[in-house]
């Protein structure tokens, strides 16, 4: 057993027998999802700081704990607030949380994020489905001794976001009258924000978004075999685009604002999957 895979099984064994059904859906909520959880049903709450050799996260604002319970028939775990790359822990690390919610059950991932949009057909507020993402710019958290219980050593990541939770993201928005578009996320390690020339660069090499989170999860999960979706809310646009300074709190204030859309997508979207 890997040094990885015991820590998980720690971690697992901790909170177990406080959870009163297998998840079958896992949630980040990011940016803009903070009230989510008060939808949730039947709440096991767990703090991660009880979790042992669970990382938490360091950000102002970011509450850290699982929620688990019911969203219609549902059964979900929802993190409200994730670690990021940039708060110094290992990428390793980072992705622990995501290969504990497969651990208890959970089958399919959703991942939310707040985003700057490079594409310049978005806005602020915009909407995107997450079609594919670009990693070459931080280090993968699959490096390091692979636990084959988890994966295999050499993942396909020809598909990472499903298509099938794809068309469903698109029908759940058509119905609600939602605009969501299609794009490709980019991850950064943060925590500055990029320069002009930077984003010209990922505008080049395809990117529709980037963002500090988000892709590394998503290819923890694919090393799994979950289903994975995700949905960037454009809280921004990227340096260069965006004529002003970049700050966090444009980026908490956009978050803020579209809230109950972000929410509504993402609860009607749960309810049909
Ligand atoms: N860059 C990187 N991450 C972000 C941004 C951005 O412009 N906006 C929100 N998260």
């Amino acid at each position: 057993m890997t040094e990885a895979e015991k820590k998980l099984r720690n971690a697992y064994d901790s909170i177990i027998y406080k959870i009163k059904y297998e998840p079958d859906i896992a949630l980040i909520l990011g940016s803009g999802l903070g009230d989510f959880a008060d939808s949730i049903e039947e709440k096991t709450i767990i703090d991660y700081k009880d979790i042992p050799d669970f990382p938490v996260s360091t950000v102002s604002g970011h509450a850290g704990r699982f929620i688990i319970g019911k969203l219609y028939d549902k059964k979900i775990i929802a993190m409200q607030g994730r670690v990021h790359y940039y708060e110094g822990y290992s990428m390793d690390k980072v992705v622990m949380p995501i290969r504990l919610m497969k651990l208890l059950g959970a089958k399919t991932l959703i991942l939310t994020n707040a985003a700057g949009g490079i594409n310049e057909k978005f806005s602020p507020g915009t909407f995107m489905a997450i079609n594919d993402h670009i990693t070459s710019f931080v280090p993968s958290p699959l490096i390091g001794e692979n636990p084959e219980t988890l994966g295999e050593r050499f993942p396909d990541m020809s598909e990472v976001y499903d298509k099938e939770l794809i068309g469903l993201l698109h029908s759940t928005s058509d119905e609600l009258d939602i605009d969501l578009k299609d794009g490709i996320y980019l991850q950064t390690t943060g925590p500055n924000y990029e320069t002009p020339a930077e984003i010209n660069m990922y505008k080049a090499l395809g990117a529709d978004a980037v963002g500090m989170s988000t892709a590394c999860e998503a290819m923890a999960a694919k090393h799994m075999g979950m289903r994975i979706a995700g949905i960037s809310c454009i809280t921004n646009m990227a340096a260069g685009i965006s004529k002003t300074a970049l700050n966090h709190n444009e980026v908490k204030e956009t978050a803020a604002l579209i809230s109950d859309k972000f929410t509504k997508l993402v609860k009607e979207f749960i309810k049909k999957i």
